[in-house]
């Protein structure tokens, strides 16, 4: 048979892709660019040197940002009040284009190489079952003849020495790795003891907040619907969805904006110990949260935060992309926008993002005049009393309930 193999060029996956050749399949790699920093030329190089039938990359960055990154943004997608879900926004992007791969290929399976205690291997999963459910998955470190032979890094050292792989010369890092277009993620290794800071040189995607520069970097977000569509700085603008987030993230980068040190719960019931260096989309979140404040409704906002926010958010990280919930929620996050349209002036410095000043032609809800202390025109305040009495009923009852049973 033939599979389709998430290929990345790492010790793991090319370990994987000879394993799938010497039990008697012929392999496709595929590769997604969804952003990650990378010798393109050199995985094809490598994947067809080791044996893979051919080695597909595909420029995916337009498809992530339009399709999802921008729908977070939207509904201001959050895990646990920390993480953005960088990792969790490009799976189903790369798990779709890997399936219109293997099919143009003629493929039978679907393989990759994520471990079998993390999120990674359910959502690609759940993603392939959803995009065409008759093909057959291979996860090999989830099958006991491949863990049995590979019990740790010498086995994948040993293995690789015998059979030709290349092994990067540069020390790997001493966690894993996982980057997009949206963050860079750090996990296990020496991050497993969540006691112990990270080192200064592991965040990739951001310099260190201290060594930022001693000035606050002032510039312009606009928005259209809850999308960000211009961004404007001192030096120019950006229009362009995919380079408008670079230029975000290269004010977030410059400015060490985004950085999370958390502890989650992963779907599959383990808590793991994560970091995340996630610029552009820090800053686009807050200015996004900023502008709501201005222009939405203040049940509608309610609704969406305990719920949309959540269940949308949980249905990423859980893998749970193409279900009839995510689409459901959709509908809602759309009609939540339609007048989320201004502009948000923000400041970065040292780490930090701060909201300068938002204007708004889209929403008639702010009144400058009716929220006035100066001003009786709009609102007498002679009605409040009456509103405070009403709402005090309750409370009064309460009250006189706790004095009769001797309660603080
Ligand atoms: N814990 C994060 C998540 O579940 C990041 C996962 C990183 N994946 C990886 N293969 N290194 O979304
Ligand atoms: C992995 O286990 O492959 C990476 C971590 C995760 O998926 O949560």
């Amino acid at each position: 048979g033939r599979v389709c193999l998430a290929y990345s060029g790492g010790l793991d996956t090319s370990t994987i892709l000879k394993w799938l050749i010497l039990e008697g399949y012929s392999v496709v790699c595929f590769l997604a660019n969804v952003g990650q920093e990378e010798d393109w030329a050199e995985v094809e190089k490598k994947a067809l040197a080791l044996g893979a039938e051919r080695m597909v990359i595909e420029d995916l960055q337009r498809e992530f940002v339009d399709e999802i990154v921008f729908r977070a943004i939207q509904c201001n997608a959050i895990y646990e009040d920390r993480y953005l879900l960088g990792t969790s926004l490009a799976r189903p992007i790369i798990a779709r284009a890997q399936v219109r791969v293997a099919q143009q290929f003629d493929c039978d399976y679907l393989s990759h190489g994520c471990t079998g205690k993390g999120n990674d291997q359910v959502r690609f999963e759940l993603a392939f079952k959803a995009c065409n459910p008759s093909m057959k998955v291979i996860a090999p470190w989830r099958m006991p003849e491949f863990i049995e032979k590979f019990q740790g890094r010498a086995d994948l050292l040993k293995f690789a020495a015998e059979n030709n792989i290349p092994v990067s010369s540069s020390p790997k890092a001493p966690w894993s790795m996982d980057d997009n277009l949206v963050h860079c993620s750090y996990e296990a290794g020496v991050l497993e003891d969540p006691d112990h800071t990270p080192p200064k040189e592991l965040w990739t995607r951001t310099v260190d907040p201290a060594d930022a520069p001693d000035k606050p970097y002032n510039f312009t977000i606009h928005f259209d619907k809850g999308i960000p569509v211009k961004v404007v700085t001192p030096e120019g603008e950006a229009t362009d969805s995919v380079e408008l987030f670079k230029l975000l993230n290269k004010i977030g980068h410059d400015n060490g904006v985004g950085r999370v040190d958390i502890v989650e719960n992963r779907f599959i019931g383990l808590k793991s110990r994560g970091c995340y260096d996630t610029p552009g989309l820090t800053i686009a979140r807050l200015a996004h949260v900023d502008l709501e404040g201005l222009v939405m409704d203040s049940k509608v906002r309610k609704l969406r935060d305990q719920f949309v926010t959540i269940e949308w958010s949980h249905a990423l990280y859980n893998g749970m992309y193409f279900s009839p919930e995510r689409e459901f929620l959709e509908n809602s996050i759309i009609f939540s926008q339609k007048n989320v349209s201004g502009e948000v002036r923000m400041s970065v410095y040292k780490g930090g993002a701060y909201v300068l000043g938002r204007k708004s032609d889209a929403s008639n809800l702010y009144s400058q005049e009716d929220a006035s202390m100066d001003s009786l025109d709009t609102f007498s305040p002679m009605d409040t009393t009456g509103f405070i009495a009403i709402q005090a009923i309750r409370l009064e009852k309460y009250g006189l309930q706790k004095i009769k049973d001797g309660e603080p």
